[in-house]
């Protein structure tokens, strides 16, 4: 049996993701109509002999008893939401329920962090890993050289794909091939976790009984129950045939920013074509709106026949999109009214916000800048006729004038 482990974090951590994470944790944030935890879970549907999905947190339960019962109904898989009191670190929270991922006496565990994106290959990396034999592999994929440091960066034995050299986010270039956040396990990383508990406790009482600074000094930092897997696990394993790559050549990116979820809505949007083409729209522009490449629309969306929406569009449930208004690069969140002749592109709508009539809201759809997007909270209210281009609204704010390249707060 295999069982699989999303590590969904918690609210601390979504503060880059503001001001799209003050009322909906970032896991179920809708990327292409569907929360961004849905997609490593769908993806988990192709392992053979999964028996559990666990999603582990510092979430309150009742933010995820919803979607996770929804979620095991439609999988017809039990998919169980673990609570951590506190966080333990991405490999911390996995140990601190490591008597209820092994209660199946799964031979593998997968475990993947929820905010990536990609075509998570899991049967292909359960097979490349089998025939490896390590106590693990990891999904690495190659970057631009100048982007790699926000990542772990790795090297790796280009024949035997042994992991040989692992650094968390350095500082100075070590590898264009960095950590994807999605690995296989065989249970022995339970040991591996312990032995880092073991050597804190050594190395806490060392520092209680050593008058020594430099002793003191190089032990006093570690949190004792906060175990990092990339640090302290990844590093120190390297090069000692324990870990393992399997490269994709497919699509990978992390989602730390609003303005990255709509870049990886539109991968997902993408993805659809090959893995779901019937959630993505189609319509001529007669009895439907007319639809311009890959768009997800919410069953209960109304938007009128003479809207022209596309490429890139989500529109979430009980949207209602007026007569001749024109959506493209965007996600539109729930109850969202957009009126007459509106234009929304490159930007997110934040939950029951409204767009008046001959509105434009508007980015040039730079995912990585600042303020390439524009994002509007929850509640915003743009009148007939204002223009905003490149901004990010707080909730609850109406704007009646023209506004540019601002952080309205
Ligand atoms: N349950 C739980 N408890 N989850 C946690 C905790 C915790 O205490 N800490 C982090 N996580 C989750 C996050 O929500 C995320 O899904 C994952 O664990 C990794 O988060 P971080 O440890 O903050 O690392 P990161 O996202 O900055 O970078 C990691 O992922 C990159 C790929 O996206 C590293 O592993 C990088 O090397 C890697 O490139």
């Amino acid at each position: 049996k295999v069982v699989a482990v999303i590590m969904v974090g918690g609210p601390t951590k979504g503060t880059r993701f503001r001001p799209l994470s003050f009322n909906t944790p970032k896991p179920l944030f809708p990327l292409a109509g569907q929360p961004m935890v849905h997609h490593p879970i769908s993806a988990c549907k192709r392992i053979p002999n999964l028996a559990q999905i666990y999603l582990i947190g510092f979430y309150e339960e009742r933010e995820f008893a919803l979607y996770v019962s929804s979620i095991s109904n439609e999988l017809k898989l039990p998919v169980r939401y673990l609570k951590e009191e506190k966080p333990h670190g991405s490999a911390g929270g996995l140990y601190y329920y490591r008597d209820i991922i092994m209660e199946d006496s799964p031979s593998h565990i997968f475990l993947l962090n929820c905010d990536v994106c990609c075509s998570f290959p899991l049967p292909l990396m359960l097979d490349a890993h089998k025939r490896y034999g390590g106590m693990g592999t990891m999904l690495v994929i190659k970057v631009s050289a100048e982007s790699a440091s926000q990542f772990g960066e790795l090297v790796a034995d280009p024949t035997t794909n042994e992991l040989l050299h692992y650094t968390e986010k350095p500082e100075t270039f070590v590898s264009d091939l960095i950590n994807c956040g999605v690995y296989i396990f065989t249970p022995d990383i339970f040991a591996a976790i312990h032995d880092v508990y073991i050597n804190r406790e050594g190395r806490a009482n060392l520092r209680r009984y050593s008058s020594f600074e430099a002793i003191q000094s190089a032990t006093r930092t570690i949190p004792v129950d906060f175990v990092r897997l990339d640090q302290d696990i990844l590093s120190p394993l390297a090069g000692k045939k324990q870990l393992y790559t399997y490269e994709t050549m497919d699509f990978w990116e992390q989602i730390k920013t609003p303005g990255m979820s709509l870049k990886c809505s539109e991968l997902y949007l993408a993805q659809f074509r090959y893995t779901s083409p019937d959630l993505l729209a189609s319509g001529d522009g007669k009895k439907n709106a007319t639809i311009v490449g890959n768009v997800y629309i919410h069953p209960s969306a109304k938007v009128h026949p003479s809207a022209k929406i596309g490429p890139n569009v989500s529109i979430s449930a009980n949207v209602r999109v007026g007569a001749g208004v024109r959506l493209s690069g965007c996600i539109i969140l729930d109850d969202v009214e957009i009126m007459e002749n509106a234009v929304v592109k490159n930007s997110i709508i934040g939950w029951k916000s409204s767009l008046g009539r001959w509105s434009l809201v508007q980015a040039e759809g730079d995912y990585n800048a600042r303020l390439g997007t524009t994002i509007l909270g929850e509640a915003v209210t743009v009148e007939d006729e204002v223009v905003v281009t490149s901004c990010i609204v707080l909730p609850n704010k109406t704007l009646n004038v023209g506004v540019q390249e601002e952080i309205i707060l």
